[in-house]
């Protein structure tokens, strides 16, 4: 297994470019399923879960060409298949994405269903009612999911969880209503940016949908979607984390395809820490521009709370744990989505910081020094908070387990090495003190 030896204290300096979102990715090329003719995909990420969802995909019937660089072709060359198995599933959850799709256009999908995660269970409950609300019926057998309808009709359908909307739980009854009988009204939608840009294809594959980008979507169906061409949105994930990563080094990055307006929550939070996201040209697309990122020497305290968006992130909630264990005072930060997403907790209090947490609140005492430690990842954004740990520390850092990472990040090591970073990808037999499970 791959983990990275960082040696920390390098301030971060220079340029990158965000590149393609994995969490747009994802349902847009389940949508393809959707579609009869061919689909082009431009900027999709080459990430661990982009390659699990083209291998699922092509199970599922799915030729997908990827002969231009940076573009992929999908086209249904065979429309029987509609069974995504656990052996992928339980790799990637988002796999779940194509039930909505699948069903809706072969009339019948299986999908095994997707276990715990890291942070806690992950239900799909909101997605199979909002599917059944259409027409579907739903049973669970061995471990699958398995949705059969022969017609689906336009209803209205209320989508909010104990936790809010539900993003793929929206994606997945969204993309399924498009082809509907009739008019959906779904309530309590998703408003992330990723619905928006998967609404953006399916609407120039011929949907009707209005209302992306709000709680209350409106879809009229149509009898058949075809051939489009769609360019996926830039990572606000992984810009987010860049931008955190220069603030804890003191650093000083031009970030370009930075999603401005898709993280107004997580840069209203750096303003307040000290950290500076500057447009630098603010006539740009707002989805697309180019920002400074500068901080102060001494970084203040926060209060943040995860939300649905356009509130603050919950996948930025751990790498903001690790600016705050820089600030000079006590941060508060509530996880308000996965109130169990505190795995990195434990590790990060191996570096030296000082957290206390109490159910889904962690007090986050400032000020402490971090000091290099062999660390675990456990998830994807756990991963990049104790990079972002191992910059920041004095001394040397082990993070073990970087295949998460590669789920969600396209070579985080170069891009940061890029800005001055010192960090080497090693199999982690190379260690004299390896961690053993
Ligand atoms: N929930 C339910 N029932 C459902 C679905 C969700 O109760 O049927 C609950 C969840 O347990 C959670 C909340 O609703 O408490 C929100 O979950 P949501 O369904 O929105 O999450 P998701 O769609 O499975 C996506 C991202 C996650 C991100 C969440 C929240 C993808 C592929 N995944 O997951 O991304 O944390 O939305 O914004 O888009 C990541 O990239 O690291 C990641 C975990």
């Amino acid at each position: 297994m791959d983990c990275f030896r960082i040696e920390g204290g390098h301030r971060l300096s220079g340029r990158l470019s965000v590149e393609g979102s994995k969490n747009a990715s994802l349902p847009l090329m389940a949508a393809t399923l959707l579609a009869d003719g061919p689909v082009d995909l431009h900027g999709v990420p080459e990430l661990s879960d982009t390659r699990n969802m083209i291998r699922l995909l092509t199970e599922l019937g799915i030729e997908i060409d990827e002969s231009e660089p940076g573009r992929l072709r999908f086209k249904t060359v065979d429309p029987t298949a509609v069974h995504a198995r656990y052996d992928i599933v339980r790799t990637m959850r988002a796999s779940i994405c194509v039930l909505g799709p699948m069903l809706a256009r072969r009339r019948r999908a299986v999908v095994s269903m997707p276990g715990g995660c890291a942070f806690g269970s992950r239900p799909v409950d909101l997605h199979l009612r909002g599917l059944e609300a259409l027409g579907a019926t739903v049973r669970l057998d061995g471990g699958d999911i398995h949705c059969e309808a022969e017609k689906l009709r336009g209803t209205t359908i209320f989508l909010g969880g104990p936790f809010g909307s539900t993003v793929l739980g929206t994606a997945n009854v969204m993309s399924a209503a498009t082809v509907a009988e009739g008019t959906t009204i779904i309530e309590c939608a998703a408003c992330e940016p990723e619905i928006a840009d998967l609404a953006r294809l399916l609407n120039a594959m011929g949907a009707r949908i209005e209302g992306a980008g709000t709680p209350r979507l409106v879809i009229h169906g149509v009898d058949e979607l075809g051939s489009a061409s769609h360019r996926v949105m830039p990572d606000r994930i992984v810009a987010g984390t860049y931008a955190a990563a220069a603030a804890v080094t003191g650093g000083d990055i031009e970030i370009a395809d930075f999603p401005h307006e898709c993280l107004l929550a997580a840069i209203d939070r750096f303003t307040q820490i000290g950290v500076s996201v500057e447009r630098l040209a603010p006539e740009e697309d707002p989805i697309r521009c180019r920002v400074r990122v500068t901080s102060d020497p001494d970084l203040r305290p926060t209060i943040i709370t995860t939300q649905p968006h356009p509130g603050f992130p919950t996948d930025l909630q751990a790498q903001f744990m690790t600016l705050l264990c820089l600030a000079r005072g006590n941060s508060i930060i509530t996880e308000k989505i996965y109130p169990e997403r505190f795995m990195h907790v434990a590790e990060l209090s191996r570096m030296g910081a000082e957290l206390i947490r109490q159910g889904p609140t962690v007090m986050v005492v400032g000020g402490r020094p971090l000091v290099g430690a062999p660390v675990m990842a456990s998830d994807l954004r756990a991963s990049a908070c104790l990079v972002m740990a191992g910059l920041a520390a004095e001394g040397e850092t082990i993070v073990n387990r970087v295949y998460h990472l590669d789920r969600g990040y396209y070579r985080m090591e170069k891009t940061l090495n890029d800005l001055g970073a010192r960090i080497e990808r090693l199999d982690d037999r190379e260690l004299p003190d390896r961690i053993e499970d």
